[in-house]
Formats: structure tokens, sequence, C-alpha cells
């Protein structure tokens, strides 16, 4: 009896051990970059992600978004402080693959999903906050992503303003640590738009 059904009992922990790793390839799967980075991989120092999320106001019903998330650093963060849940995007799998690793070893891949995808392309809808270390042009091409998100939700950059949308914050953060000053830039939806256009004179 044991010899007849050892054989099959050992081979179903085969096949369902082979379909877990398969599942687990197909989640952590990276793709084959579809273009070059819009910019390169520059980490935002941590002691400014924090002030970056506290200044957004994250609290543990917020999702995060972080369009280019490099090593994961801001979702990570999110996650670990606030216990919300977030999303990393970023277009280069070096950094995907860099990020999961990060995830993993942080345990908060209940809270955390990294994907590899063009910012361009993203519907940030769903997202109740969003941060961003890009460059200011191109800050300002996601306004039209931008202007889709749900009225209330915040935006925070490092660095970069967002030309033609007034910002409700703008915070000077002294990092003793570095002796550097950071800037960090702060917009709630729905935008305000400022109008740019150059005035006729009276
Ligand atoms: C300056 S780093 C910021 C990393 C991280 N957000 C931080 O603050 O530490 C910008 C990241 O954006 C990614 N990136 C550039 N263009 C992108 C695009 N079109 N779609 C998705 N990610 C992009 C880069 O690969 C890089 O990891």
């Amino acid at each position: 009896m044991f010899r007849r059904v050892f054989p099959a009992v050992a081979l179903l922990c085969v096949l369902a051990a082979g379909t877990a790793v398969a599942q687990d390839v197909v989640e952590n799967k990276t793709e084959a970059p579809s273009r070059e980075p819009d910019v390169i991989f520059v980490p935002t120092p941590r002691e400014v992600v924090a002030k970056m999320l506290e200044l957004a106001r994250v609290t543990k019903d917020d999702l995060v978004y972080d369009l280019g998330c490099g090593d994961g650093r801001i979702v990570i963060m999110a996650a670990r402080k606030y216990g919300c849940r977030a999303v990393g995007f970023d277009i280069d799998p070096e950094r995907i693959k860099e990020s999961r690793a990060n995830v993993a070893k942080a345990g908060v891949g209940h809270l955390v999903k990294i994907q590899q995808q063009d910012i361009f392309e993203l519907d940030l809808s769903p997202a109740s906050v969003v941060t961003l270390y890009l460059l200011p042009s191109l800050n300002v091409k996601l306004i039209p992503q931008l202007e889709k998100l749900k009225p209330g939700s915040r935006i925070v950059s490092h660095a970069f303003d967002m030309r033609g949308v007034k910002p409700d914050k703008v915070v000077r953060f002294q990092s003793k640590k570095r002796n550097r000053t950071y800037t960090i830039y702060l917009w709630t939806a729905p935008l305000k738009k400022i109008d740019e256009s150059p005035q006729e004179p009276e």
C-alpha cells in the first residue's frame, strides 16, 4: 500500500512545488527594457524620504505610488512606517530586481508591489499619494495624469517643481548629517493651475 501511495504523493508534491515556483517567477518577472529611462537612478536620502512622507501626511489608509522607484526605498518606508499599501514603478529591469529584493528583505511584501512600467502610461487615479524625484520637465509632462487624481490626493516632489501648477507648500529641509538643504514640494488635488500666458499690456 505504502509503496503504491508514496510515489503518487511524492509526484503531487513535486508538481505543487513546481507550480508555486512558476507562479513566483511569473509574479516577479522582469522584462527587457522597453526604452531608456528618462532620468538615471539617484536615490533620495532616507531622511528626505521621511520628510516627504510626513509632508504628504501619509496614513495607513493611503495608497502610495512612487513614480520611478529606484531601489524601492520610498515605498518600503511608507509601508514600514505607516502600514499603508504602496506601489513602486520603474522602467529599468535592474531597479525592479533591486526593489523587489529590498521589499522582501524589509518584510513588507504583503503591502508593497513593484511593477516594471513606463510611468507615462500609468493610470494614477487609484493612488492617494504620489511621490516624485524625476526632473522639472518630467513633472510637467505628468500633469495630465496627475489631474486624474481624486480630490485630496497629495503629490510630493524631491527637488523639482512643476511649472504651471502652484504648490501648497515648499519646504526646505536642512540635513545636519549631510550639511545640505533639500527642497520638497507639496501639491494637493485638484491641481491649482497658474495662467502663464503672456499678459497684454494695459
Ligand atoms: C532619480 S531616480 C529616483 C528613485 C526614487 N524614487 C528615489 O527618490 O529614491 C529616478 C528613477 O526613475 C526611473 N525612470 C526614469 N524614467 C522612467 C519612466 N519613463 N518610467 C518609469 N521609471 C522611470 C529610473 O530608472 C530611476 O530609477
